[in-house]
C-alpha cells in the first residue's frame, strides 16, 4: 500500500469502516465495467455524452484510489466492440473525449507513477485518439507503478479469435515441419491474447446493476469475483471501491477445491 487508509478514506459513509479492509490482501488486479452513463444523463434530462464527460471524475478517482492500495492492475471497459453500433454523434464524441482526457490527465499520472496501456483493436480509431494513447504508452511505460490498461475497441471474442487465429498458423508451420501438430498449452493460448503478462483479475466490478460480461475479459475472468453494484458509474468514487474491496474480501474463493 502506499497511502495510508485515513489519506485514502478520510470521510468514509455510516456504517463503512476503512479500517476493516486488509491491506494484505488486495486484490493485484482490478477490471470494471464501468456502465450506467447514459442513465445518470437521462435521469437529469442530459445528453448522453454528458453522462460520459461525468464519468471522468469517478475515473479519476478509481485509478488514485487503487494506485494509493497498491493495486498493481486496473482494466477499465471504455469502449466495446459492440458499442460502435451506438449513434455517430454518441461515438465520435466518446473518441474525442478519449482523446482530450487521455492528453490532459498523462502528466498527472506520469507523476503518480502510474503506466498507461490500452487493451483492444486500436487500429480502427480516429487518429487523434490512437495517438493520444500511444503517447501516453511512451510516456509512461517505464514507470513502476500500477498498470493502467483501457480497454477500447476491445471485445473478447474478438480477442479470442484473434488469439486461436494465430495458434492455428503456428500449428500449420509446426506440422510442415515436423509432420506433428503441437497440442494447445494455457500459456501459448495466454501469451496471444492483449492481457499477456498481466495476471487474471481476482475482481470484476460492474456498475448500474446489470448482471452481465457484456464481450469483457470472457478467458481471464474464469475465477474472478464478481461484485455489481447499483451505483450508476458517474456516481461511483472511492467509497464504492472500498465497499466492492470487502465485499472481495469477505468471499471464500475456492477454485473448484473444498
Ligand atoms: C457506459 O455507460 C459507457 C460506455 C459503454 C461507453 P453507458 O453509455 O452504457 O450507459 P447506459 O448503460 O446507457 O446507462
Ligand atoms: C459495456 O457496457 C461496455 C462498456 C462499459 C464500455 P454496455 O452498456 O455497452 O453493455 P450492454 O449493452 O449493457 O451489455
Ligand atoms: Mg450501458
Amino acid at each position: 500500500m502506499n497511502k495510508s487508509l485515513e489519506y485514502i478514506f478520510p470521510n468514509p459513509p455510516e456504517g463503512l469502516d476503512p479500517k476493516a479492509l486488509r491491506v494484505d490482501y488486495i486484490p493485484e488486479h482490478v477490471a470494471v465495467i464501468m456502465d450506467g452513463n447514459g442513465r445518470w444523463a437521462k435521469k437529469r434530462a442530459l445528453n448522453r455524452l454528458r453522462g460520459h464527460k461525468a464519468g471522468i471524475e469517478a475515473v479519476r478517482e478509481t485509478i488514485r484510489c487503487a494506485s494509493d492500495l497498491g493495486v498493481k492492475y486496473l482494466t477499465l471497459y471504455s469502449f466495446s466492440t459492440e458499442n460502435w453500433k451506438r449513434p455517430e454523434e454518441e461515438v465520435v464524441g466518446l473518441m474525442d473525449l478519449f482523446a482530450k482526457t487521455m492528453l490532459a490527465e498523462v502528466d498527472a499520472l506520469h507523476a503518480e507513477g502510474v503506466r498507461v496501456r490500452t487493451i483492444g483493436d486500436l487500429s480502427i480509431l480516429p487518429e487523434e485518439t490512437r495517438a493520444a494513447f500511444d503517447e501516453a504508452w511512451e510516456k509512461t511505460c517505464n514507470n513502476e507503478g500500477m498498470t493502467l490498461a483501457v480497454a477500447i475497441n476491445y471485445g473478447s471474442r474478438q480477442e479470442i479469435l484473434h488469439v486461436v487465429d494465430s495458434m492455428m498458423r503456428l500449428a500449420a508451420e509446426r506440422a510442415a515441419e515436423t509432420g506433428e501438430v503441437p497440442a494447445a498449452t494455457e500459456e501459448m493460448f495466454e501469451q496471444g491474447l492483449y492481457t499477456a503478462g498481466m495476471p487474471d483479475p481476482e475482481l470484476l466490478i460492474r456498475t448500474s446493476g446489470e448482471m452481465r460480461i457484456s464481450n469483457f475479459l470472457l478467458w481471464q475472468i474464469a475465477y474472478s469475483e464478481l461484485v455489481v453494484t447499483d451505483v450508476l458509474w458517474p456516481d461511483f468514487d472511492r467509497y464504492h471501491f472500498l465497499s466492492a474491496l470487502l465485499e472481495y474480501q469477505a468471499r471464500d474463493r475456492r477454485f473448484g477445491a473444498v
